[in-house]
């Protein structure tokens, strides 16, 4: 993945035991395409070497405001002129003062003041005891920030390398880089709250036994991820899969269609999108047996009876119509041919403003693929592609249509 190709990260490093994250951290950013200068406070330097950070970097750190390796002696604007972003991480209690105060006694907190604020976005990633944190001084102090217009990043709960436990903990590297990575993404949906279905249902048999189908969850998991970077509020009602939550986003596990359904009206008035991405089972056992059926000997095969489950998009679709409209619902089609005409037959049916063709089974399990947009306007390609670039795709596609807010 390239998210970050063409982005040159500023990563500041002041002193806290986790600096230890930075590291990882800093290779995270350079394998999603970044260029990264690491700037380290000399509190910084007895928790990690600037050799480390350098070669993980590719790039001398620097730590000193009379630095003479530039040529006009001015590294504090040279370096923040050039970065897309100032990520502090860690930023401990005592540099989050000196941004609150303005200080510029040392190479980080001057480049930090000397930034172009309307140009280069600071990000902080607190880092401290749970006491510290908790402190008014220091929660003083990232509402001040905030109001500033730096943005300050959450904090992990859970044990601290003092032995305590609480809140104050560092963010962990795959999440500051998503946070970094979230940064940039247009926010499209900000303000919205976006409902999605994903993965497939598992309709009971007996207690042991069910009929499931072969969707992955990876698309609907991805359009979470993406419309959350978008700048939405994002409830996803999950089928059974075993993919890790996107950060930021809700999460309703559920099991069967009927499970599946009352999740999604419980949440469907509160939202302004609707996408049902699940393949949800068109039928279930008439009679899930109470026990686990038993081979009886005789050579017998239990005769299964079923009945349609309720069309969970058809039923969002008819309410949010008699309601004045107000809820966007977009279809999923997963198609072995035809796929056009299907999906244009599917948007019809379910009475959806927008269907998303695919081909069902060039997309289960895999982690790319094609879609057909079909709204009344006619069709858009999105080619194929990995998931998480089709979601960034097809959620900008759905803000444009959204009446404004
Ligand atoms: N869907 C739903 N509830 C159902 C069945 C489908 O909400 N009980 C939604 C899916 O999440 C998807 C869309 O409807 O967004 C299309 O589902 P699909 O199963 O492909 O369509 P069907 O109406 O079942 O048509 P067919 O099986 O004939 O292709």
């Amino acid at each position: 993945m390239s998210d970050l190709a063409g982005k040159h990260i500023v990563l500041g490093l002041s002193g806290g035991v986790a600096c230890y994250k930075a590291a990882e951290f800093c290779r995270g950013l350079v394998k999603a395409g970044a260029t990264v200068q690491v700037v380290m406070t000399e509190a910084a330097e007895h928790f990690i070497t600037p050799v480390t950070m350098q070669a993980l970097s590719g790039r001398t750190v620097y730590s000193s405001q009379w630095d003479a390796r530039e040529g006009n002696n001015m590294p504090h604007i040279n370096l923040s002129r050039e970065a897309d972003a100032i990520v502090i991480a860690p930023a401990s209690a005592d540099f989050m003062a000196r941004l609150v105060h303005g200080r510029a006694d040392d190479l980080l907190s001057l480049l930090c003041l000397a930034r172009p604020r309307e140009r280069v976005p600071l990000l902080v990633a607190p880092a401290m005891n749970r006491e510290m944190y908790a402190h008014p001084a220091t929660q003083r102090n990232l509402a001040q920030l905030r109001a500033d217009g730096t943005v300050v990043l959450g904090v992990g709960a859970g044990e601290q390398a003092c032995g305590e436990t609480g809140d104050g903990r560092m963010l962990e590297p795959d999440e500051l880089l998503y946070e970094v990575v979230r940064h940039f993404q247009p926010k499209v949906l900000s303000g919205r709250h976006v409902l999605i279905t994903a993965g497939p249902t598992f309709e009971a048999i007996d207690p042991v036994r069910g009929l499931t189908n072969r969707s992955s969850g990876k698309m609907g998991f991805a359009l979470a991820r993406a419309a959350h970077e978008a700048g939405a509020q994002v409830t996803l009602v999950a089928g059974p899969v075993a993919l890790p939550t996107p950060r930021g986003v809700q999460r309703v596990d559920v099991m069967s269609a009927q499970d599946m359904q009352r999740a999604v009206q419980a949440s469907a008035d509160a939202a302004d999108v609707f996408i049902a991405a699940a393949a949800v089972a068109d039928w279930r056992p008439a009679n899930a047996a109470g026990q686990k059926i038993k081979k009886d000997g005789s050579g017998e095969v239990p005769a299964l009876a079923f009945v349609e489950n309720p069309d969970i998009l058809a039923g969002v679709a008819q309410g949010a119509r008699a309601k004045g409209g107000a809820l966007y619902c977009v279809g999923f089609a997963a198609e072995s041919h035809d796929l056009l005409a299907h999906a244009q037959a599917k948007r019809a049916r379910k009475g959806v403003p927008l269907l998303v063709g695919n081909i069902g089974p060039d997309t289960f399990g895999r982690d790319d693929n094609a879609l057909l947009l079909v709204d009344e306007g006619g069709t858009t390609e999105l080619p194929r592609d990995g998931k998480l670039a089709l979601a960034r795709r097809l959620v900008a596609e759905i803000a444009r249509r959204l009446p404004r807010g």
